[in-house]
């Protein structure tokens, strides 16, 4: 039986994914580095330095900035998103979420987030549902990102439960891995690419039955 669902944000609950790609290309422009929509696919569920050292890889300039300089950028690419995520309401959340955890919240499961951002605790309240989450794990707090379980593992715990009791929901690769490395149950938020290791697929929350999803 499982006991508790633990939840990524972005791509999951809202649709940032967007917001990171806009801030990314213009800081990436700036360094005189073209990405696009298919290379934005790497960058989901990754850690904002590691987003930015992909970036600068796939530009061939892995090498050529300090630390300090690749912190500058970080920041600012951050101080773009966040302006882009002013206007940011409930509308935001993505199409069976409030329902979904409204359903959860009424048989009294506990939820958490896992999230590599470090944006999430401001963006759950922009879209006005952090009241569902029992808590949402530090990212500061991990020693590996996505694709490493410990995310996960520090969700259950949050929850007060084992790994093997919860249900992970994800829309990236990186995601998909940790939470069948947790020893989860995965179920893949996929809107276009299929994700290869959930054990079930849905395109909205809604469409699950969480009576039937705790049986798993
Ligand atoms: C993840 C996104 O949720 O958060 C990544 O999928 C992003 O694209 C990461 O890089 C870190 O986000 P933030 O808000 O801390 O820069
Ligand atoms: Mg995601």
């Amino acid at each position: 039986m499982k006991k508790g669902f633990i939840f990524d944000l972005d791509g999951v609950i809202t649709d940032t994914a967007k917001f990171h790609y806009l801030a990314w290309e213009k800081t990436a422009a700036e360094l005189g580095i073209e990405i696009d929509l298919v290379f934005n696919e790497q960058l989901k569920g990754i850690s904002r330095m590691d987003s930015l050292e992909r970036i600068l890889v796939h530009g061939g300039k892995a090498t050529e900035y300090t630390l300090t300089e690749k912190e500058k950028l970080a920041t600012e690419k951050n101080q773009m998103y966040v302006e882009l995520l002013q206007d940011l309401s409930a509308e935001d959340l993505l199409p069976g979420v409030a329902s979904f955890l409204k359903k959860a919240q009424a048989k009294n499961i506990p939820c958490a987030i896992a999230s590599a951002s470090k944006n999430a605790p401001f963006i759950l309240e922009k879209l006005g549902v952090s009241g569902y989450f029992k808590g949402i794990v530090d990212p500061e707090s991990l020693t590996k990102g996505k694709p490493d379980p410990e995310i996960f593992i520090k969700a259950a715990e949050i929850l007060g439960i084992q790994p093997q009791e919860a249900v992970g929901f994800e829309d990236a690769q990186a995601g998909i891995i940790g939470i069948k490395d947790a020893g989860m149950y995965a179920v893949g938020i996929v809107t276009t690419e299929a994700l290869p290791g959930v054990d079930e697929t849905v395109s909205r929350l809604d469409e699950l039955n969480i009576d039937e999803l705790l049986t798993k």
